[in-house]
């Protein structure tokens, strides 16, 4: 187990800065996710933690000694990729061992780690096979078993379930946590599928655009995304934005539609005459009849989830969702009352994107977080 400190870190292509100004501090045994969409610098983080990318500027420090220098292998951190490189010609029991043959460990010593590292991932039964002789799933187990058997103080994960089915990847997902809460280890792990991340993650970080937009438990990032980036990757389907102007006279945000959403007194104060996007998550707006609705819109189609289904809406020519248990008959154009409850609204700023606090209450929220 191991804290990282990464401070102020910049990345620089030739002429090109992919990252600038990240700071991170992950703590001793802590499962940390790094999020985003593809290209926003996620990998490149991972490999200067792990030393295979030189640090254009900045620090990073593991247990307090600062690695900028460091061979990957000093370092500590066992990798595990999506595609996860085995040997075709050993067998899974060759594999899992064979840093320790490198290593000069004595044969005895090293059948005994590799059929306890092996049975640890599920794998007890496979040490004769040959990587072509197992499925995907076991494959990556033997990835995994790779890393762990170099006891590691940290594990760095980029996307090792990506080329896994559906089903495999939950399994496996359920795997990883398993073990790193046995292990003890520290783990960054880095994915581009909220759910993945939501799952996983003692702490998520979400990136955009090689810099860090929050970070945060799950939890505080569903309830309080930061800006409307967030708001809009955290979530599914995405949190609805409707646009409109804070009215402190009316204790509401008027939307550019003529509707209104209410907000606190003290935050439509203070926000009075700003340019807004309202949030409002699909799964935090109810069917209401049009009479007793808070927001009327018209409705489009729907698709079915089984447990529910997601009605596809529009205010104007705003698109809203709404994801409820209530299996309602609509057309084509219908309207639709809904209705919230007041802590539902998230308001950010239109022109930065950041968050508007919601007044004394939220703040106090936020700086016991
Ligand atoms: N070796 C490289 N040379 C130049 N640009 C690179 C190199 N590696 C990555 N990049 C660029 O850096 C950015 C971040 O890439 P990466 O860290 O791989 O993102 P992610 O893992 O989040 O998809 C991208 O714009 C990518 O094109
Ligand atoms: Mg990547």
């Amino acid at each position: 187990m191991a804290e990282i400190s990464i401070r102020d870190i910049s990345k620089t292509y030739g002429k090109n800065t992919i990252m600038q100004g990240v700071n991170l501090e992950i703590r001793q045994k802590e499962f940390v996710v790094i999020l985003g969409p593809s290209g926003c610098g996620k990998s490149t983080l991972l490999r200067m933690i792990a030393g295979l990318e030189d640090i254009t500027k900045g620090e990073i420090s593991i247990d307090g000694t600062v690695v900028n220098a460091l061979e990957p292998r000093q370092r500590g951190c066992a990798m595990v990729f999506q595609n996860y490189a085995l040997y075709p010609h050993m067998t899974v029991a060759e594999n899992i061992g064979y840093a320790l043959k490198v290593a000069g460990v004595p044969k005895a010593a090293r059948l005994e780690r590799v059929a306890g590292v092996a049975k640890s991932v599920g794998l007890g039964e496979f040490l004769d096979r040959k990587p072509g002789q197992l499925s995907g799933g076991q494959r990556q187990r033997v990835a995994m078993a790779r890393a762990i058997i170099r006891e590691p103080k940290v594990f760095l994960f980029d996307e090792p379930l990506s080329n896994l089915d559906a089903k495999l990847r939950v399994q496996m997902r359920h795997e990883i946590r398993r073990i790193h809460n046995q292990i003890g280890a520290t783990s960054v792990f880095v994915t581009h599928d909220q759910h993945e991340g939501m799952t996983l993650a003692d702490r998520l970080v979400v990136m955009n655009k090689g810099t860090i937009e929050q970070v945060g438990t799950p939890e505080e990032i569903y309830e309080r995304p930061a800006s409307v980036y967030v708001a809009g990757f955290i979530g599914s389907p995405a949190m609805n934005m409707l646009p409109g102007r804070v009215d402190a006279s009316r204790g509401a945000v008027l939307l550019d539609n003529g509707q209104s959403v209410p907000l606190p007194a003290q935050q439509a104060r203070a926000a009075n005459g700003n340019l807004v996007q309202v949030g409002l998550r699909p799964e935090q707006l109810f069917l209401a009849s049009p009479a007793s609705a808070q927001l009327t819109a018209t409705y489009v189609f729907q698709e079915e989830l089984g447990s529910g289904r997601v009605y596809h809406l529009q205010i104007e020519d705003i698109p809203l969702c709404v994801v409820s248990t209530e299996k309602r008959q609509m057309t084509e154009g219908d309207t639709v009352g809904l209705s919230f409850a007041a802590d539902a609204v998230h308001l950010f700023d239109a022109k930065s994107g950041r968050r508007v606090a919601r007044g004394t209450a939220d703040r106090v929220l936020e700086v016991t977080a």
